[in-house]
């Protein structure tokens, strides 16, 4: 077994003290928020916290408000110790993992609700998501005050609601976002990936596969109403049992394209089951300028 000599903190007092001491020294200092069941992509945005501050801490927290009643909270894979070592090794300070009792007292009655970019696809879909990841992010933002926050493109949404509720509520903190860390196959890596049967591991890489063909014909200036449609059969055929979402957004606000084709930096977002999995990715679409004859 790996030794983790990774300190680690319970408590918001100890948590600040820790980072107290950091900001005396004058050293910037880096959060990289998690649920655990850490991976490369994990991994990465605690590289990039490096790249970017003198310290970093993490935190560990599996955050049951984010989770309906329906889904995957009680079976959400939890192995704190060997996330402790694989954060040592990529360069992280410290891990602050609280009990659920730290993070919700009895009594706790807050919540952060982000309006417009929070609404569409997850928002859609999830209801309660949005709420959860802002309430318990504002939560921790406070509780360590860092001066960068760093998330993943894998949960492009998560950022710009994230980015929105920190201008929005004054937290002076600068908001990172870095790159998606996929496995071979293009497949985003995912704590929930450990789900995906064999048969069901194979169709799942073929949603960026997919995705990438769809951003390239959309670049190619694609109908984007054509563009979805013909997505959405590939990733059926594919043998997805449900399609949430394919759709194509205003990369800033996730707002409906106002023209037929892309005409200004985009995203490509997409959620999708595999049997009882659901999966999300997203890609960048690039603009294509307009012609002057265009509707
Ligand atoms: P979690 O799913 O554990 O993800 C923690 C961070 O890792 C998020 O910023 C997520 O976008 C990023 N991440 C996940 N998979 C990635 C990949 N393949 N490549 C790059 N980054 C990846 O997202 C959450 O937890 C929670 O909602 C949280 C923000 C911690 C609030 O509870």
């Amino acid at each position: 077994m790996i030794e983790s000599r990774l300190p680690i903190v319970r408590t918001v007092a100890d948590l600040r003290s820790v980072t107290a001491t950091w900001r005396r020294e004058g050293k910037r200092f880096a959060l990289v928020p998690t649920m655990g069941a850490l991976h490369e992509g994990h991994l990465s945005l605690v590289r990039l916290a490096r790249a970017r501050a003198g310290r970093v801490v993490a935190s560990l927290f599996v955050n049951p408000r984010q989770f309906a009643a329906h889904e995957d909270l009680d079976i959400y894979p939890r192995d704190e110790a060997g996330d402790a070592a694989l954060l040592a090794s990529a360069g992280c300070d410290i891990l602050f993992a609280p009990a659920p009792g730290e993070i919700y007292p009895p009594g706790f009655s807050t919540s952060v609700s982000v309006g417009a970019v929070s609404e569409p696809l997850e928002g859609a879909v999830r209801p309660h998501f949005f709420g959860g990841v802002a309430t318990v992010v504002t939560k921790l933002l406070l509780q360590a005050l860092p001066d960068i926050a760093v998330f993943g493109e894998k949960d492009y949404q998560q950022i710009l609601v994230i980015k929105r509720l920190a201008r929005d509520l004054d937290i002076p903190v600068e908001i990172i976002g870095g790159e998606t860390v996929r496995e071979a196959d293009g497949l985003a890596m995912s704590s929930r990936n450990a789900y995906l049967a064999p048969a069901e591991r194979a169709i799942a890489g073929r949603l960026n596969a997919i995705l990438r063909e769809g951003a390239l014909a959309l670049e190619r200036r694609r109908p984007i109403e054509t563009a979805e449609a013909e997505l959405k059969q590939h990733i059926v055929a594919a043998g997805f049992s449900k399609i949430d979402y394919v759709s194509v957004r205003d990369a800033e606000d996730l707002t409906p394209l106002p023209h037929a084709t892309v005409d200004r930096p985009a995203r490509l977002l997409a959620a999708a089951w595999v049997g009882a999995t659901r999966l999300i990715d997203n890609l960048p679409v690039m603009a294509t300028p307009r012609a002057v004859n265009d509707v």
